[in-house]
């Protein structure tokens, strides 16, 4: 062999090696180890922190690495599959920022030959359709929504309120799927039950998070003076906060507002408080089992070609309130998350 050629080799190993380094450095992790991706859109929520912490859980059980990216928008998970790539990963589960990424997040993956397990919210297809090929694991929101509805009624007999001079004030956002079947469900369950269907107000949010629906429900606020108690529906724990939040402002407080979240794991840091507030309490689903089975479904698809069930829903649901969060929680091991 020429020196040439010899040299040009050499040079070749060396960049490889430098690449794998890199990646060492980036990663902090051996080569030969399994590494997945676990994508989320909002890292601040516990709720994509818990799937986090079980997916790390999962991890520790297969042995292999979970690389834990946070996905604000489309761009940055485009990045990021490109980055995981570039790692020698072999496929990730993701939480969308937006459904209707689903399929760039698909070519892409396919490009690089990685495996995709969606999370919480379903890829939407460019004729709004849902991606039903890809496996996906979520809760069951009607159900859950539908539940929401019920202890909020439940909760109003229970205080012996006038319900004619109660409302509801429903913070949807109807372009999420899951949002959107929670809320409609919630309200099936509080017509159901015999709620006045004509003081069931809705109003969007314009961002899912607190900020966000905190401007929704004052807009709804000044509309509707002459309600004397809210109930309060809403897709996920911050949606609620941001409600009761708004009604705080207007003067309200426990004694005249119901405000029940979904996550559980949201609601922590205001069951905490040492006065109640309008939020009464949450349905706490299973962040954990979302984290935890959704990797464990991608590794035994890559290490052992078993393909996971296209659809998984979660159901289990239980109401936490100041008096049996910390109980609860620690049913779950997520007792970590109260501070002490
Ligand atoms: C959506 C919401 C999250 C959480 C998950 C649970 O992604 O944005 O807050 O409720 O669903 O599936």
């Amino acid at each position: 062999m020429g020196t040439i050629k010899k040299g040009l080799i050499a040079a070749a190993l060396l960049t490889s090696a430098l690449v794998s380094t890199s990646a060492n450095a980036l990663f902090g992790s051996s080569n030969d180890e399994l590494k997945l991706g676990y994508l989320v859109k909002q890292p601040e929520e516990a709720w994509f922190q818990t799937e986090w912490a079980f997916a790390d859980k999962a991890g520790a059980k297969y042995h292999f690495e979970t690389l834990k990216m946070a996905v604000p928008d489309g761009e940055k998970t485009l990045n990021a599959i490109d980055t995981l790539a570039a790692s020698g990963a072999k496929g990730f589960v993701i939480c969308t920022p937006d459904p209707k990424l689903g399929p760039a997040i698909m070519a892409k993956a396919k490009s690089y030959g990685l495996k995709v397990i969606t999370v919480d919210d379903q890829f939407i297809n460019a004729k709004g359709k849902p991606m039903t090929d890809v496996p996906l694991i979520m809760m069951a929101a009607s159900e859950i929504g539908y539940r929401q509805g019920q202890e909020l009624y439940k909760e109003m007999l229970h205080r012996k309120w006038d319900v004619n001079t109660t409302a509801v004030m429903a913070i949807t956002a109807d372009e999420l799927d899951t949002a959107r079947r929670r809320v409609d469900g919630s309200i099936k369950a509080l017509k159901e039950a015999g709620f006045p269907v004509e003081r069931i107000y809705r109003v969007p949010t314009k961002s899912n998070d607190i900020p966000g629906a905190f401007d929704a429900g004052n807009s709804m606020l000044v509309q509707h003076p002459e309600v004397k108690q809210w109930l309060i529906v809403g897709m996920n724990d911050n949606t609620v906060l941001g409600g009761v939040r708004a009604t705080e402002g207007q003067g309200f407080t426990k004694d005249n507002v119901i405000g029940i979240g979904i996550n559980g794991v949201g609601a922590i840091n205001e069951l905490s408080k040492s006065k109640a507030t309008g939020f009464y309490g949450s349905l706490l689903p299973s962040p954990d089992v979302h984290g935890f089975k959704s990797i464990e479904m991608l590794y035994h698809w890559v290490k052992d070609g078993v393909e996971p069930p296209k659809m998984t829903q979660v159901k289990d649901v239980v109401l936490i309130t100041r008096d049996n969060f910390r109980a609860e929680l620690d049913k779950k091991g997520l007792g970590n998350l109260v501070k002490k």
